[in-house]
């Protein structure tokens, strides 16, 4: 009855045909919204996984807690200076994959991971990476900030002291000014260095945890749902900082809010029961998505 309804305010000449004669209604692209044309059963990646300047190339990756199947194959490039925004419904993979990225699950008992990841063209699953170094170059910020419990100038300190950047006190204390700058939080506790870190706000702590990856120089910076702890305020920060990242850095970001991920990001993966299903342009899947599970998902059918 409803969708009756519906096509007749859709189709202005039906209301001239009398009730009750059959008329066959045929869409056109003005009068109905553009339909995904790949079936829901289709799990090949849809959509250009490569980017012309890759940062991080991840080719088949699958993920194994134990004998669970949790991430099946996924590809996709992480370009130089892009945000790239990976959505899904909760247990899809997202997490997973992130940490893959910078090998954080290698410290999950029962965790293995197959398939090539590379960072600059180098394999980062070699035996002879140090994963050290590797994740202060893919660096990550997480859910629920996580200072150390140190005052907020060791906060930032700590990773060029550990990697040996800087010799002199004098430029480690540059080093710390200009990455709380460029997270934003400089003006609000350059009168207080040494307090400690987990004695500031949400919002605050976050950007300090953000101070603490770029201080070492990362290539990529990942981002585990880094705002879903903070209220609207510390959230817009974020995203504005992210904006600002994104000129020097490479960006990912897990979000549940896809008005997020259109804010922030330029281009947009979907993830799907631990498959990668459709990557492109941000605008382009939350405007016309080619797969059936994405538009389900940005319409709001799913998830
Ligand atoms: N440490 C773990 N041990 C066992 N299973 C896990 C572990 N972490 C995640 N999983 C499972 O892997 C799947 C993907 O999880 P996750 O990557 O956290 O999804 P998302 O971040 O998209 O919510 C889920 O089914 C989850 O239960
Ligand atoms: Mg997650």
């Amino acid at each position: 009855m409803n969708a009756n309804r519906e096509v007749l305010c859709m189709e202005p000449e039906l209301t001239e045909t009398p009730i009750g004669v059959a008329t066959p209604v045929t869409p056109t692209t003005d009068t109905m919204p553009r339909r995904a044309s790949v079936g829901r059963d289709v799990r090949n990646t849809v959509g250009t996984i490569t980017v012309p300047n890759p940062r991080m190339e991840a080719r088949d990756v699958n993920v194994f807690y134990g004998e669970k199947h949790a991430l099946k194959g996924v590809s996709i490039d992480i370009g130089a200076k892009e945000v790239v925004a990976f959505i899904g419904p909760s247990g899809c993979g997202k997490s997973t994959f992130l940490r893959c990225l910078n090998r954080m699950n290698d410290t999950v008992s029962g965790c293995r991971v197959a398939g090539q990841i590379s960072l600059d063209g180098s394999d980062i699953y070699d035996r002879k990476v140090d994963v050290v170094p590797l994740r202060a170059q893919v660096g990550m910020v997480f859910q629920k900030p996580n200072p150390f419990p140190k005052s907020i100038y060791e906060n930032v300190a700590f990773g060029p002291r550990i990697h040996g950047l800087v010799n002199h006190r004098n430029e480690l204390d540059e080093l710390v000014e200009a990455s709380l700058r460029r997270a934003g939080l400089w003006e609000e506790v350059k009168d207080r260095l040494d307090q400690p870190g987990t004695g500031l706000s949400g919002g605050q702590q976050q950007r300090l945890c953000i101070a603490r990856t770029i201080a070492v120089s990362p290539d990529v910076i990942l981002m585990d749902e880094p705002c879903s702890a903070l209220d609207p305020i510390a959230t817009a920060k974020i995203e504005e900082l992210i904006d600002e990242l994104s000129q020097n850095f490479s960006i990912v970001i897990v979000t549940h809010s896809m008005q997020q991920a259109a804010r922030v990001s330029q281009r947009t993966a979907y993830f799907h029961l631990g498959h990668l299903i459709e990557v492109g342009s941000t605008r382009d899947i939350f405007t016309s998505p080619q797969h059936e599970l994405t538009e389900d998902y940005i319409t709001g059918r799913f998830g």
